[in-house]
């Protein structure tokens, strides 16, 4: 019997989110007072009436598996969403309830990317793309966006071959704050039709938007529905992150392909949180909004703040709850006890080790030279965190 390996882990990591949030729970057992900007999850509890929702459906006894792809009053209560929002309609065999957006993404890159398949990505992106195709077994094509973020249609186009199946792309974005514009997910849209590919659309933020933005989803152009693999859930959207449940809407086919993975791997999403979920689209939205203005009241103070500090450039935030900002100025300088700081991952660890603040590296998400800040934190929290990154990207000698 061979003890080696799957060799397809041996090309994987463990998410650099996750493996920083480690980090930063064994210095704190250790007693040192951190202030965490890694983590992307919303600070607020769920909406009361959902928890109720949850409860009842354990008062109900609906503790047990449920349909493959969701329980109905949750797939008929997503289609609404979607015809409401995004101005779609879809059948209820277009739709699967999975287990967080995450299973969601991986599910759909089985449906469509094996073996000598590529699935281009436009980075910076969500930290978990390339390894999900390479789980899949496709392979990840990663082709730069713009500086200001914005799709490089021209390259996306030229990174197209007969082994390309999909584009994924992310908006409101994760890790940028970038929201793309109706006329470049167009511009998308005729290179997908073009190339005969898929586009898997991650919209997961798209309720955390800010002044003078709008999101347009991709599946909503004519003749786009079915090469488009929509993703969202409710982490996000209705603070629910541990409760996992996200949804997938695509091709009946897609679906069917996505269906077979959570069958054989999570049987069904966690049936209580489905029943959450119901009362969440279906119930009062005013926890959205709320949500959504105090995200847009912190985003005003981050981009203040950051662009108060000489050296640091970080662009307009149009959505989701993160600021990527350039510190390319801070690199290959002397910072006390730690010497020449080369790079964002270096200096992430300064941040953290000396200044008490946990921020994530670009190049977690294929963008050396930035870092990444959440603030889904308190205002006191976040002008504290904000300090003490200044006064730490400060501190080189000349
Ligand atoms: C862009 C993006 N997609 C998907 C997810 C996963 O969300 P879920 O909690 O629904 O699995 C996240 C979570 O951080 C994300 O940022």
């Amino acid at each position: 019997m061979s003890t080696n390996l799957s060799a397809r882990m041996a090309n994987l990591r463990v998410s650099p989110t996750t493996a920083l949030f480690s980090k930063v729970e064994e210095m704190r057992r250790r007693g040192e007072e951190i202030i965490s900007l890694n983590v992307g999850e919303p600070d607020f509890p769920t909406p009361d009436n959902i928890k109720e929702a949850g409860i009842k459906a354990i008062r109900d006894d609906h503790t047990r598996y449920t349909t493959g792809n969701g329980i109905a009053p949750l797939r008929e209560a997503i289609i609404e969403k979607l015809r409401r929002d995004n101005g779609v309609t879809y059948g209820m065999d277009e739709v699967a309830v999975m287990v967080g957006a995450k299973q969601a993404l991986f599910a759909a890159l089985c449906a469509i990317a094996g073996e000598g398949d590529e699935v281009i990505i436009p980075v910076p992106c969500y930290v978990s793309y390339p390894d999900m195709v390479r789980l899949a077994g496709g392979s990840p094509v990663m082709v730069n966006r713009k500086d200001d973020f914005s799709l490089d249609l021209e390259a996306i186009e030229a990174a197209c071959n007969e082994h390309t199946k999909a584009v994924i792309i992310c908006t409101p974005d994760n890790p940028t704050g970038k929201v793309y514009s109706e006329d470049e997910l167009r511009g998308l849209a005729d290179i997908a039709v073009r190339k005969d590919i898929f586009i898997i659309s991650d919209e997961i933020y798209e309720k955390i938007i800010f002044e003078g933005n709008r999101h347009f989803s991709i599946s909503s152009i004519e003749g786009l529905k079915d090469r488009t693999i929509v993703v969202n859930g409710f982490s996000k959207t209705y603070s629910m992150t541990g409760w996992r449940l996200g949804y997938v809407c695509a091709r009946r086919d897609v679906i069917a392909n996505a269906i077979k993975v959570q069958s054989q791997t999570t049987t069904t999403p966690p049936s209580i949180s489905q029943y959450a979920g119901v009362e969440a689209l279906t119930g009062p939205q005013d926890c959205v909004t709320y949500m959504a203005g105090e995200f847009e009241k912190r985003k005003n103070y981050v981009e203040e703040r950051l662009s108060g500090m000489a050296g640091v450039v970080c662009h307009e935030i149009q959505g989701a709850f993160y600021a990527f900002f350039d510190i390319r100025s801070f690199l290959g300088k002397e910072y006390e006890d730690y010497g020449v700081i080369e790079d964002d991952t270096k200096m992430c660890t300064y941040l953290l080790e000396k200044h008490h603040v946990a921020t994530m590296p670009g190049s977690a998400y294929f963008a050396p030279g930035f870092l990444r800040i959440s603030f889904a934190s308190s205002m006191e929290v976040l002008k504290m965190a904000l300090d003490r990154i200044e006064t730490g990207l400060k501190a080189h000698k000349c």
